[in-house]
């Protein structure tokens, strides 16, 4: 059985099921999510490999080959149409045209299934889903559960990392009128004991983690790499649940009243779905997700053990986010651009600008450090790299506003995230791409000589996709000095 099969035997059916992993349903053999190319704007469906399992990663994979690739669509597998699409502007506008939130790469949260590789869903600040005219939802004080695998390793404190029940037209309508799952460490309204993340319920204008609004201390830190997060809701009552997702069962950190803080009893559902966004579009927030679901009516306790024995025993486990030639932990390296008529430039820096600058053997010393970087493990995620400066140790290349700038490590995790990259092979068939590993759609890029995070097709001029995979390719050899 998949979990879907297991909340209907408890009564409560999936109304929603989202995941990019694996189908939800035994018998669910339909399209998974669709993902777009950057090389030509074609899109396909990503299926299960049979009824009942784990996604066709392989199917992605050939299909994104040497191109860029972004989810646009995370389908409903419940059979309503309930599917996922970018999210529009609201109270706040996301980065895109138009004022659309981001997409999320189709390959930034690489792992396996019982061994089999699928892709979750990286939402980086910027990106997020959503779909305002869902089938079936709970509205006003009606009953729901919901629950969702995340990476219990990624996240923020900026607002909201959601997968949940939010309004219908973008705004914050007022208090009680959302019930989402929130995991990450805000503080700005809610939290729990230790220095989080947090598992907390988003009821809108607050997040939850409690009887009451602020600090409750049964709401423990949680960060298990794959982490299962539960919140369920009816009339004056409602619970956050936790659990690893990879062992292990369900943990209860609040079962009660609603919270006595007026409008959240009765509640006011609307009924839209969100991930990775506030229900006003805020969109600050980072997380992984890997699968969800909407129920209708309020699951038991049992029923949701029940789902977390199926999630467990889905075995999702960590899988290599880097590919192509290898670049050895302490070594020096020189990174040598590869588009044409720029290929004796070599990514280095002008004091805390990081640009490309002719290099050769000839070169000053000066020169020739200012162009060589010690490969370290990534401060961010040690599964990744970061770039220690030759001339200047201590500092690392990092993005800020997508500009790539040598800045000291000051130690914070923004900066640890920020100079993290994750090499693959170079999507122009030479040397190596370098991911932003917070920006999974954003490679090292040199646009008129200087360097950035950029995508592939964007909003910003170096995001433009003339000459694109030539200028995320660099060719990674022994460093100048
Ligand atoms: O409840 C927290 C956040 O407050 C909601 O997600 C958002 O709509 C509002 O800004
Ligand atoms: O480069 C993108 C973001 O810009 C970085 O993550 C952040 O530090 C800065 O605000
Ligand atoms: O960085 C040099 C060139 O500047 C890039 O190849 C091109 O995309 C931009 O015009």
């Amino acid at each position: 059985a998949g979990p879907c099969d297991l909340y209907a035997s408890g009564g409560t059916p999936c109304i929603a099921a989202h995941s990019t992993t694996r189908a939800l349903y035994s018998a669910f053999a339909g399209p998974l999510y669709q993902v777009k190319r950057g090389s030509d704007g074609a899109t396909t469906t990503i299926a299960p490999l049979a009824a009942g399992g784990v996604a066709n990663a392989a199917a992605q994979d050939s299909f994104c080959a040497s191109t860029t690739c972004l989810i646009t669509v995370i389908y409903d597998q419940s059979g309503r149409g309930n599917h996922l699409t970018q999210a529009p502007p609201g109270g706040f506008k996301g980065p895109e045209s138009n004022g659309y939130d981001n997409l999320a790469s189709a390959t930034g949260a690489p792992v396996t299934l019982n061994g089999q590789k699928a892709y979750g869903v990286f939402i980086s600040p910027g990106t997020g889903y959503r779909n305002n005219a869902v089938s079936g939802s709970a509205k006003g004080d009606a009953a729901e559960g919901m629950y969702a695998v995340l990476d219990g390793t990624h996240y923020n404190g900026a607002c909201c990392f959601d997968y949940g029940n939010a309004e219908t037209n973008n705004l914050d309508i007022g208090n009680g009128h959302m019930e989402a799952i929130y995991f990450g460490d805000s503080t700005a309204w809610g939290s729990g004991s230790g220095s989080g993340p947090w598992i907390m319920a988003d009821l809108e204008n607050g997040l939850f983690s409690g009887s009451g609004a602020g600090n409750n201390a049964g709401d423990p830190s949680v960060s298990s790499r794959f982490l299962t997060a539960v919140i369920k809701g009816g009339p004056n009552k409602w619970a956050i649940r936790g659990a690893n997702a990879a062992s292990g069962s369900l943990s209860t950190y609040y079962s009660g009243a609603r919270p006595s803080k007026s409008g959240y009893n009765p509640m006011s559902k609307e009924g839209a779905i969100i991930l990775g966004i506030g229900g006003d579009n805020s969109n600050g927030a980072q997380g992984t997700f890997y699968e969800g679901v909407m129920t209708t009516g309020y699951p038991s306790d049992a029923t949701e053990n029940s789902v977390q024995a199926n999630v467990v025993a889905a075995k999702y486990a960590t899988t290599s986010l880097t590919s192509g030639p290898a670049l050895a932990m302490g070594s020096s390296v020189s990174l040598r651009a590869t588009t044409a008529g720029y290929t004796t430039r070599y990514l280095a820096h002008t004091g805390s600008t990081v640009d490309t600058q002719v290099v050769s053997s000839s070169s000053s010393t000066a020169l020739k450090q200012q162009a060589s970087w010690t490969v370290r493990a990534g401060l961010g995620n040690s599964a990744c790299l970061s770039f220690e400066s030759k001339d200047t140790p201590g500092s690392y290349i990092r993005h800020s506003d997508f500009a790539l700038l040598l800045n000291t490590n000051d130690g914070t995790k923004q900066f640890h995230e920020d100079a993290t990259f994750c090499p693959q092979a170079g999507l122009n068939g030479q040397g190596n791409s370098i991911r932003a590993w917070g920006y999974p759609t954003r490679y090292v890029r040199h646009y008129s000589n200087v360097a950035y995070v950029a995508s592939n097709g964007g909003v910003h001029t170096f995001d433009a996709a003339a000459s694109f995979n030539d200028d995320v390719s660099w060719v990674v050899s022994t460093g100048f000095a």
